[in-house]
């Protein structure tokens, strides 16, 4: 959950215009702008007044979404692209300003200081300059000397501050944090505890200056994660393994199209967002025809609040969308490990604060996934001298994106299945955010009955209590754009005229969201109900409702009070699953200013307007939360915890649209020889 890529300056930066622009497909670049895009942005906006401000940074740089009805004009048959327009957040010192720049007609159409509460995210440049900033600060220095430390070997990043009610609005300041480098990379491990230092952004200067406690800081020894540095015992090995494509992969990529047995969509990114998945379409082999499925699906905000109240800690409750950016903290992807041999890869391209655009290589990888999974099978043995046994491997199709935001990692993937599901799964990787204790053992804490407000994991180092609460932007436009909300509650029955030995059953009944209110979902285990987003213009041809439904997965829900602040900020999080009337601009689920946001723009706000839901345009909004208590194996590095939820087509197909699937047959698979 938090900050800026230390190693920046490692990332390949390239600030020149991107040649893969050149070949174009009428539906690419949906969700985001081109190389020459962002540098025609750029110089619109320093040719405008606000250009002469010397102090301009480009926070943040997207294209406008464009109106749907063009898009869908557009995608069936109008010739002409639909207008390309891009928001831009600026700031100068002491102000924000939203920008909207019309790149066809090359013109500022409006640039507006934003009033309200909040700041926008963060660049990585200022937050390289605020934590280089207590490098030369004397107290900052006097402290390391002080804990016997040596300042080459001392490494900061900046941590958002969050809001905590008060009325105006602060200033624009961010905390950093250091730790301690020697004889490990894994900084995380070497927190240097008690000392906070306060960057005002706008002046780019120190303003605030913290050294409470003194605890020691954990010691490097087994934190690094590297290959290189492991040392025996090792455990037993297993041997390489790798999928084998001798003909290639199965899909087509066309820019930023992509088309894979059943499915086309197309894959955007976004500075907040990271992948944006658009106009996801699967084939129906019975209709012969694409039919919609989604029209554009993102992570919308990351809400990760750590359980201690303390004053070094308490304002850690990030908003890593809003705040830090998943796109953003993207990084390379490494090929055979981070995606399997044969993945395509694809870059990232965004504006720095500079407004130059960026080039981020290798950000995205497409691959199939073949992972001995079976789709489905049987085995009849019911007739007399005859077994009949069909079996169908399972192969999908994923796309994926890390985002390092800080310590943590996310491992963000779309996968798309020939069954017409679409799953999105997140693995959390990384490297805890601990705490440094000068206690050694359990007992120590016990005896003292203290609460430190994690688990001790090693000698002097907590690893903090917290939650991962992932909002999901769900726009299903199930084979057309109008859709309702249905609940389908699964109630019990009693049997109560006597002609049953049974008791009781359950049974379906049907709730059609009429409005925004009646779609509010809070999970519990005794009113279960599937989640349907239908069709209710069209019906299959026993008369049912065509939809896709929302098979959830990890379920958690925030246990904060509901005044507290951190939780009036993330009030989008108080539902597990709402629904909301479409609105282009209604995106962030937390508001378009998350950094120190008071609240006022969120999820929870728009829907207040209770507006009808039913046969309209709708989005769904799902939140995946996960209550993480550390353990032992989450030190020094975490292993992956995987969680994800599908969207499965719930009488969409007429039948199983799988039934036809190919079984694999040994004389068509690759001969592979061990490699010499
Ligand atoms: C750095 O670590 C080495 C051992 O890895 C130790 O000998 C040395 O004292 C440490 N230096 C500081 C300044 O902590
Ligand atoms: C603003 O710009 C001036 C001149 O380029 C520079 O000296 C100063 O450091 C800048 N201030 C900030 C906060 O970046
Ligand atoms: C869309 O949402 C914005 C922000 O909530 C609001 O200002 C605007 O009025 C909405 N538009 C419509 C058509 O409801």
């Amino acid at each position: 959950m938090k900050s800026s890529i230390i190693l920046l300056s490692l990332l390949v930066l390239a600030f020149t215009s991107h040649s893969a622009a050149a070949k174009k497909h009428p539906l690419d670049s949906l969700d985001s702008l081109s190389a020459s895009e962002i540098n025609h942005v750029r110089k619109l906006v320093l040719k405008s007044k606000l250009g002469l401000h010397k102090n301009i940074s480009f926070q943040y740089v997207a294209l406008e979404a464009p109106e749907k009805e063009t898009v869908y004009e557009w995608k069936y048959g109008s010739s002409s692209l639909p207008p390309r327009k891009a928001t831009v957040i600026a700031r100068i010192p002491g102000e924000t300003h939203q920008i909207l720049v019309d790149i066809t007609s090359k013109e500022v159409v409006y640039d507006e200081v934003y009033h309200g509460f909040g700041y926008p995210i963060f660049t990585s440049e200022e937050q390289v300059k605020a934590y280089e900033l207590p490098m030369e600060y004397p107290p900052f220095i006097k402290s390391i000397r002080t804990r016997g430390l040596d300042m080459k070997s001392v490494v900061c990043n900046t941590f958002s501050v969050g809001w905590f009610g008060e009325k105006k609005q602060g200033k624009r300041v961010i905390n950093v944090l250091c730790f301690y480098t020697n004889g490990t990379v894994n900084i995380y491990a070497r927190p240097i505890e008690g000392i906070t230092v306060v960057v005002d952004l706008d002046q780019m200067k120190i303003t605030g200056y913290i050294d409470r406690t003194k605890v020691p800081v954990p010691k490097a020894q087994g934190t690094d994660y590297r290959e290189s540095t492991q040392k025996p015992p090792f455990g037993p090995k297993t041997n390489p393994i790798s999928i084998e494509q001798p003909e290639g992969p199965s899909f087509k990529v066309h820019g930023h199209m992509v088309e894979w047995a059943n499915w086309k969509f197309h894959v955007g990114f976004d500075l907040k967002a990271g992948p944006v998945i658009s106009t996801a379409d699967v084939y129906d082999p019975e209709k012969r025809r694409f039919r919609s499925v989604m029209y554009r699906a993102f992570i919308s905000e990351l809400f990760v609040p750590y359980m201690d109240p303390s004053e070094e800690w308490y304002y850690k409750t990030y908003f890593d969308n809003g705040e830090f950016g998943l796109g953003l903290s993207s990084v390379s992807l490494q090929p055979l490990n981070d995606c399997p041999r044969h993945a395509h890869y694809m870059d990232a391209i965004y504006a720095g604060a500079n407004g130059k655009p960026v080039v981020k290589e290798n950000v995205f990888c497409i691959f199939e996934r073949y992972a001995g999974d079976v789709s489905w099978r049987h085995t009849e043995t019911g007739i007399p001298d005859l077994v009949v046994t069909e079996v169908r491997p399972e192969v999908s199709l994923v796309v994926r994106m890390v985002a390092t935001v800080g310590n943590y990692d996310y491992i963000l993937d779309w996968e798309f299945k020939k069954n017409g599901a679409i799953r999105g799964n997140v693995g959390l990787s990384g490297i805890l955010e601990y705490k440094a204790t000068s206690y050694t053992h359990l007992d120590q804490i016990q005896k003292k009955n203290e609460d430190i407000y994690g688990n001790l994991l090693a000698e002097n180092t907590i690893g903090t209590f917290h939650d991962h609460f992932l909002t999901f932007y769900l726009d299903m436009d199930v084979d057309g754009i109008e859709n309702s909300f249905v609940k389908a509650m699964i109630k019990r029955k009693d049997v109560t005229n006597g002609k049953s030995p049974r008791k009781s059953y359950w049974t379906v009944e049907k709730m059609v969201a009429k409005t925004e209110d009646d779609a509010k979902i809070q999970f519990d285990l005794k009113k279960p109900a599937d989640l349907l987003v239908i069709n209710p213009n069209k019906k299959s041809k026993v008369g049912q409702d065509i939809a896709y439904r929302l098979a959830t997965g990890s379920i958690a829900k925030s246990l904060l009070s509901l005044d507290d602040y951190p939780q009036i900020r993330a009030t989008f999080t108080n539902n597990q699953v709402w629904v909301s009337r479409y609105n282009r601009t209604e995106q962030w689920a937390g508001g378009d200013y998350m950094d120190q946001s008071h609240g006022d723009d969120t999820l929870a706000v728009w829907t207040n307007k209770n507006r009808d839901i039913e046969n309209k345009d709708i989005v769904l909004w799902y939140t995946m939360g996960i209550h993480h208590i550390p353990y032992q194996e989450d030190f020094p590095m975490m292993p992956t915890l995987s969680e994800g939820f599908e969207l499965k087509p719930t009488n969409f197909f007429e039948r199983n649209p799988i039934l036809k699937l190919e079984s694999m047959n040994a004389s068509s698979l690759p001969k592979c020889k061990k490699a010499s």
